[in-house]
């Protein structure tokens, strides 16, 4: 028995009165598809937010504002990962995908496919051919361990091929891998034998739990320094995308020669009141993430208790950063029929989940179930799954 803890309070009735996108796009299902927490945000987030309306904070983005949250970010990349990047080289941005959108427009050669490693974040599939470019898929191997790893002989042909751009995203999403030095050093090997360009997508870098830890990938040297872009936010790990800021970090001074020339077109997106919110977050979090990341923690082996006893064919290995599940719905009894997984148990359980088949080819079979949810939910959503496997058998 874990001790009570006041996140065990809230329920389903709260969180579908509360209004959330996660709690209302499928009415009447139990909600686990996208990446929010149930767990609202930081006590420092929310007086941000008050002294913006307080302050009438609600124009374009003043430069104070603007200098802070690039003060805070820079503290906080240093005091976390011992990674020294001066305010001056971190802009405010609306969000990670837009920051990539300009990357891939601005940095990498036009035309150039994108090498993705899979499964991946969904969006990275859509939205990299809406501009026109090629998704060269490279799924993840089992390594050591039986873990994922990046496909790094696939990721070197994929070069060949005539790729410049490598999205990494570390924490991973949908797998929930944090890569290690060994593991990010191999890949800048791969990158720099090639000339290639990283985008590092490490939105979910404060979400690693113990024994793993988040390594910035333009940290690692000068030459990862130089051939990377990073964008980060405080949105995932304090739950608030909506307030639409994110931080694009540009660690090559060309790059930042080239990127202060849209300067307007990366920033002009950010909302003054998400800028003072994530310098926020950065600032005076802690204690909150600390607590969230615990009951994440916890719910994280709960999930391998709950399978094993009501659906073991499910397979599931724990996240070592992120609140994202990643099943593997492979070995269960085949009765979704044609259906996906996610149509199956939407259908049968009223259980919403994401389907692994949007995470690429790699993901069909497979399920992306969000952890951050009270434990009393996080059971409920595994019996109602387990219910319908059993229900459609008999
Ligand atoms: C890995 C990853 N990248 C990017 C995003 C989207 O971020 P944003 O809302 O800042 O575009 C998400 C959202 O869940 C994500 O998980």
């Amino acid at each position: 028995m874990t001790a009570h803890h006041r996140f065990d309070d809230i329920s389903i009735e709260d969180l579908v009165a509360q209004g959330s996108m996660k709690w209302t796009r499928n009415e009447g299902h139990l909600a686990a598809f996208v990446a929010e927490m149930d767990f609202g945000t930081a006590p420092a987030v929310s007086e941000a937010l008050h002294t913006a309306i307080d302050h009438a904070q609600l124009g374009y983005l003043p430069p104070a504002v603007k200098t802070d949250m690039s003060q805070a970010t820079s503290d906080y990349l240093t005091s976390h990962y011992d990674w020294k990047v001066a305010p001056g080289q971190i802009y405010p941005t609306a969000d990670v995908l837009s920051a990539y959108t300009v990357v891939l427009e601005t940095l990498s050669r036009p035309g150039a496919p994108v090498i993705l490693p899979t499964p991946a974040y969904m969006p990275f599939l859509t939205l990299t051919p809406a501009r026109g470019r090629e998704v060269i898929q490279v799924p993840m191997i089992e390594g050591e361990n039986g873990r994922l790893e990046m496909d790094l002989v696939s990721i070197a042909q994929g070069f060949e091929q005539g790729a410049e751009m490598f999205i990494l995203c570390n924490p991973h999403n949908p797998l929930g891998r944090v890569y290690s030095r060994e593991e990010l050093e191999a890949l800048a090997a791969v990158v720099d034998a090639h000339q290639g360009l990283v985008f590092s997508d490490e939105i979910h870098a404060p979400l690693t739990f113990p024994g793993h830890r988040h390594i910035p990938y333009a940290s690692l040297s000068e030459t990862t320094a130089h051939h990377t872009i990073t964008a980060t936010s405080a949105s995932k790990a304090f739950n608030i995308p909506g307030l639409k800021c994110a931080q694009l970090i540009v660690s090559s001074p060309q790059h930042h020669e080239t990127l202060e020339k849209v300067a307007f077109m990366v920033s002009h997106g950010a909302a003054t009141p998400g800028v003072m919110a994530n310098t926020a977050a950065y600032q005076s979090g802690g204690p909150w993430l600390e607590d969230v990341l615990s009951y994440i923690d916890t719910n994280r082996t709960l999930l391998a208790d709950l399978l094993e006893k009501h659906l073991p064919q499910m397979g599931y290995r724990a996240p070592e950063g992120t609140y994202i599940a990643w099943l593997d719905a492979t070995g269960l009894p085949p009765v979704a029929g044609d259906r996906s997984w996610a149509q199956f148990f939407s259908d049968e359980a009223r259980v919403a989940l994401t389907d692994g088949a949007l995470c690429g080819e790699a993901g069909v079979g497979h399920l992306r179930l969000m952890l951050a949810t009270p434990s009393h939910i996080l059971e409920k959503i595994v019996i109602a799954m387990a219910d319908a496997v059993a229900n459609a058998q008999s």
